[in-house]
């Protein structure tokens, strides 16, 4: 039975982190057993010891992934992920021209990797503390999906 899940961010000025832990608290509430980490030093490869893998980014620069999680973004272009349980959140500020792109690149890559994404994305506008209560409510949906079986692979 799926169990472990782990929630691997990158944060610039702390907003992704504190999205981070409210993510971890509702999989926790669905009854995962969840590790959270700073991406730096988190590789690839270790990701395939958990049920469920979420992934954090901000987006910086125009429309770039925060730093610190290009590193692994690089190295999951080379990794197989064929119907692993992921799922992608991050904050932005829609008053830049590419909203929460970060969320969207890493998305594209996870997808062509051969990921399952258990949900929809979770992109958040502006200050992130008055959001947590929908942050907490999807990272539930996401817990409670993410124990369902891996749909088969579409036919491209
Ligand atoms: C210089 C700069 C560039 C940014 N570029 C974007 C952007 O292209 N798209 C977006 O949605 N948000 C953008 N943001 C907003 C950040 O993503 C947002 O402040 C986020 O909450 C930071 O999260 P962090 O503290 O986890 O790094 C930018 C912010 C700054 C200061």
């Amino acid at each position: 039975m799926a169990t472990r899940a782990i929630v691997v961010w990158g944060s610039t000025t702390g907003n992704t982190e504190t999205m981070a832990k409210t993510v971890a608290n509702g999989l926790a509430a669905e009854g995962w057993d969840v590790a959270v980490r700073e991406c730096v030093g988190v590789s690839a490869g270790e990701l395939a010891d958990y049920d469920l893998v979420v992934l954090g980014s901000s987006t910086w620069g125009s429309g770039e992934l925060q730093e610190d999680i290009a590193p692994l973004y690089e190295e999951l272009a080379f990794t197989r992920l064929d119907g692993r349980a992921m799922a992608v959140f991050g904050p932005g500020d829609s008053s830049y021209d590419r909203f929460c792109h970060a969320v969207t690149t890493l998305e594209e890559r996870l997808r062509r990797r051969g990921a399952w994404l258990v949900t929809e994305s979770c992109r958040v506008d502006g200050v992130v503390e008055p959001k947590l209560p929908r942050v907490l409510a999807w990272a539930r949906r996401l817990g409670a999906a993410a124990r369902e079986p891996a749909p088969a692979p579409e036919d491209e």
